[in-house]
């Protein structure tokens, strides 16, 4: 008897592991993808990558990242529902703070819904005020942020913080540096020698 439960045990066990393996592996291919999303939408935007293509190629370049970024952080959190042991049951995936439910993980689902209702309303500017759309797609500043933490708090719990720092400070300091500089009074950026003024 004994031995069915331990076997059943590193079944379950070795079983977790692979699922537990896609789940970390899309997420960093998520993170990465997102801080890839940010870095161009803000060099697209402010058009600081005018002379590497045209705007609407530029355009179409953040899009497919922030698809990329979607899909890998959907893939993710559905991993979690084909765990054999403490799987995370539909309202846990979607409700953040639900009771039981930790406050890390609460930041990813939280990140993930702002960045899906960010890509489905992306398409609709031509049907509403420019400024209304605006303020809802520069939500992608803070959901990036708390996705972020909330990476940073993931990686802490599995135990792979010391693998993961470095490539993750990596991606996100160019991310985190443009969106500094896109929110700086232009005549800082100026005086600083950043850009040019036109006359
Ligand atoms: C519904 C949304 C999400 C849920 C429920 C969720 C859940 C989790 C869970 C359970 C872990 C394992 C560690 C822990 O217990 O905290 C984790 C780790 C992680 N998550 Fe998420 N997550 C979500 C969204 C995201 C998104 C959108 C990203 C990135 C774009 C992301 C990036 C990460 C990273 C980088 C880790 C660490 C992986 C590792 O240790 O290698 N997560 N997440």
């Amino acid at each position: 008897m004994v031995d069915h439960w331990s076997q059943a045990l590193v079944l379950a066990q070795t079983a977790d592991t692979g699922v537990r393996g896609i789940a970390a592996l899309s997420a960093r291919v998520a993170y990465a993808f997102m801080c890839l999303t940010l870095t161009w939408g803000v060099l697209t935007a402010t058009g600081w990558a005018r002379r590497l293509g045209e705007r609407k190629a530029l355009r179409s370049g953040h899009l497919a990242l922030a698809v990329l970024t979607l899909s890998f952080g959907v893939i993710h959190a559905l991993a979690f529902t084909f765990l054999s042991a403490n799987a995370f049951d539909l309202a846990h995936l979607i409700v953040p703070l639900l009771p039981g439910s930790l406050v890390r993980h609460s930041l990813g689902i939280v990140g993930l819904e702002v960045m899906l209702a960010i890509a489905i309303t992306a398409g609709l500017h031509r049907w509403t005020a420019y400024r209304r759309w605006l303020w809802l797609h520069r939500l992608a500043y803070p959901a990036v942020g708390i996705t972020a933490l909330h990476s940073l708090f993931g990686a802490m719990a599995n135990g792979h913080l010391a693998l993961l720092w470095l490539a993750g400070i990596t991606l996100l300091v160019p991310a985190m540096t443009l969106s500094l500089l896109r929110f700086l009074p232009v005549r800082m950026l100026e005086r600083v020698g950043l850009i040019e003024e036109n006359v």
